[in-house]
């Protein structure tokens, strides 16, 4: 059976501290700090929509999340401005191992989907713009389940739509709560860990495999399978 992949998008493949440059000139040497801050808030936004069953888009999450941000960092945003940081979110780079990871991937003949929180338009903009698009059979988003990883419906529509099953897919992610949700949901996971100081949350649920960079990843599922 051919082995499938589910590649997470923000934070995996695209790098969301990305709108560090166009915070700097609003939030200063705060901007990386706010960037943090955002990402969490929006993630935070995407789980308590999910547990409430009060589904708004990733990008809506993602707009409240800067309204947070920004009364939080006392750090005032024009409704330009906002469209602004919005705008720059919905076309943010790679990480520079993505491509050759990918290729890599590729060449080993896995089964490659994107697998994301965003809407399938916002993520094949995403990928179009970062020149990564080709190298995946599709996108599968959560937003035909109106919720959000971790919820366990959502690793089991991704395998619906992958046409794949549990033991042979893989979600591949730098987010460990989206690894958690997935080997939870009876996918094996790679966690992608860039930074020797990306802490694993102390669940007794491990990734099946870890690996520093994406280049490595291709390589180290084929000796685990
Ligand atoms: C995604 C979230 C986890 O791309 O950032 O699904």
């Amino acid at each position: 059976m051919a082995i499938t992949l589910a590649f997470d998008v923000y934070g995996t493949l695209i790098d969301t501290n990305g709108v560090i440059v166009a915070l700097q000139k609003h939030a200063g040497n705060k901007a990386p700090e706010f960037s943090r801050a955002w990402r969490e808030k929006q993630l935070e936004y995407s789980f308590r929509r999910g547990l409430m069953q009060n589904y708004e888009s990733f990008a809506v999450c993602t707009g409240n999340a800067l309204d947070y941000t920004s009364s939080y960092f006392k750090v005032p945003l024009t409704r330009a401005d906002k469209e602004e940081l919005l705008g720059t979110y919905g076309i943010l780079p790679a990480f520079d191992d993505a491509k050759e990871g990918l290729a890599r991937a590729r060449e080993s003949g896995f089964r490659m989907f994107a697998f994301s929180n965003g809407s399938e338009d916002a993520v094949q903009t995403l990928l179009e713009h970062a020149g990564i698009r080709d190298y995946f059979m599709g996108v599968v988003s959560v937003d035909a389940m109106k919720s959000f990883k971790p919820n366990p419906g959502v690793y089991s529509h991704f395998l619906r739509k992958a046409g794949a099953s549990g033991a042979d897919a893989w979600l591949v992610s730098s987010n460990p709560f989206d690894v958690i949700g997935a080997v939870s949901a009876g996918m094996r996971a790679a966690w992608v860990r860039r930074s020797p100081d990306a802490l694993f949350d102390p669940w007794g649920i491990e990734p099946t495999l870890t690996v520093n960079s994406l280049a490595d990843l291709a390589e180290q599922i084929g000796r685990k399978t």
